[in-house]
């Protein structure tokens, strides 16, 4: 067996949401592993502006327009990228957003609005499965597959204004772990990894335990090691990358916390 961490054999990866901060830094390890990408997003525009660097160091990238919502559109792009790269052995399902118009504060559950909730829904949790849904049978066929979800610390203990995504967050998980066990005997890992708060620019926050914010790089190695051969034993498993927030609220008033 190779003892390095994280060894990639010619692989093929799909990485959705990867004009935003996490599905950039996703791609850009992937592909300084030697792993070659189809970067998706719905934001075509942006992605393209954001990979181009990627690309200008001579690295294997692509980048696809897609709607994670769409089934149809989704199954339509899969097909496409597996002509351009001739499989897809990794999947990241990275594309997520927890405030779609990006206007919405805080709301009580009770006073959301239908439509918005609908929305939330339909790109994180049926996203997710809509990508799942397009890759599974390949994969199968291969007897080869890694799957990575991007779950949230909302997903595991919730998160107050945020009903609706931390509902789609803790269902990923859930589908996660159910897709592991379908797919098991088929060479085929699924895991998820979820992330704390996460910003592009670290900053010190006394909400975690190790008393600042996250990068998207940190993130994005939780995400390569499971998309990697090496981590076959590993299926089933929600990694939170999130400054042990998991563990409870940071009590300030703990001896030696750094509040
Ligand atoms: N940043 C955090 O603090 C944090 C915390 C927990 C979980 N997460 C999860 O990590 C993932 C990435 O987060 P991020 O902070 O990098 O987000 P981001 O907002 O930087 O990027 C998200 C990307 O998804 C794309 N997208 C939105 N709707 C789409 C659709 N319908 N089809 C395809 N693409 C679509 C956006 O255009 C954007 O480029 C998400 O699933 C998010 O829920 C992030």
């Amino acid at each position: 067996m190779n003892e390095t961490i994280s060894v990639f054999d010619g692989r093929v990866a799909v990485v959705t949401g990867a004009a935003g901060n996490i599905g950039l830094a996703t791609c850009r390890m992937l592909c300084e592993a030697g792993v070659k990408v189809a970067a998706t997003d719905l934001d075509a525009d942006r992605l393209e502006a954001r990979i181009a660097p990627i690309r200008e160091q001579g690295l294997d990238i692509r980048a696809y327009e897609q709607d994670v919502t769409n089934r149809t559109a989704t199954e339509a792009v899969f097909a496409k990228i597996i002509d351009d790269f001739g499989k897809i052995d990794i999947l990241v399902n990275n594309a997520g957003v927890w405030n779609h118009r990006d206007v919405r504060g805080r709301q009580r559950f009770e006073e959301m609005d239908e439509e918005e909730i609908r929305r939330i829904v339909e790109i994180n949790l049926f996203g997710v499965m809509n990508c799942a849904h397009a890759v599974l049978p390949r994969m199968v066929s291969l007897g080869y597959g890694r799957i990575v979800n991007l779950g949230s610390i909302a997903g595991e203990v919730g998160l107050p204004g945020y009903a609706d995504y931390a509902a789609c967050k803790a269902a990923v998980i859930r589908f996660t772990q159910t897709l592991a066990m379908e797919n098991a005997s088929c060479g085929i890992t699924v895991n998820s990894v979820s992330p704390g708060m996460i910003l592009e620019k670290v900053v010190p926050h006394n909400g975690t335990w190790v008393g600042r914010t996250g990068a998207p790089e940190e993130v994005a190695r939780a995400i390569v090691f499971l998309a990697s051969d090496t981590a076959g034993y590993l299926t089933g498993v929600d990694i939170p990358v999130d400054g042990g927030r998991i563990l409870g609220p940071h009590a300030a008033s703990f001896p030696g916390s750094q509040a």
